[in-house]
């Protein structure tokens, strides 16, 4: 059985800065039981900020902040998801594994603001 995740950009505030911080896929569908990998590019300008992964429950609200980077290359890994940056590359890989129905829903990749702490 297919599963649609369906994924949104995350601009939020850095969207003040002019144009998109950051860009991933709209949808994607992934077959129940398998592993998810989504990649994120962000402007060069951000490649020391901290990316995260959330799950939304509304236009621009993230209800669960699943995983985050601390700004680094270092992969982050927590239960059955990972989270990887390549800032050579300006992007972030987000890998979901053993996905279930439970997962379909929608879901944002960003980058956190420096100079700003807990500012979500
Ligand atoms: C990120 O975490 C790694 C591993 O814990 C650490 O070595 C690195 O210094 C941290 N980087 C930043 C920018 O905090």
């Amino acid at each position: 059985m297919k599963i649609f995740l369906v994924w949104t950009l995350f601009l939020m505030r850095v969207m003040s800065t002019g144009g998109q911080a950051v860009t991933g896929p709209r949808q994607v569908t992934v077959q129940q039981g398998s592993s998810l990998t989504v990649s994120c590019s962000y402007k060069p300008r951000y490649k020391l900020n901290s990316k995260y992964w959330c799950r939304k429950n509304s236009l621009w609200s993230c209800l669960t902040y699943i995983i985050q980077t601390n700004g680094s290359e270092v992969t982050v890994t927590q239960d059955r998801v990972s989270i990887r940056d390549n800032h050579a590359a300006n992007l972030f890989t987000v890998t979901l594994s053993s996905v279930t129905l439970g997962d379909a829903g929608q879901y944002s990749c960003g980058v956190k603001r420096k100079l700003r702490i807990n500012w979500w």
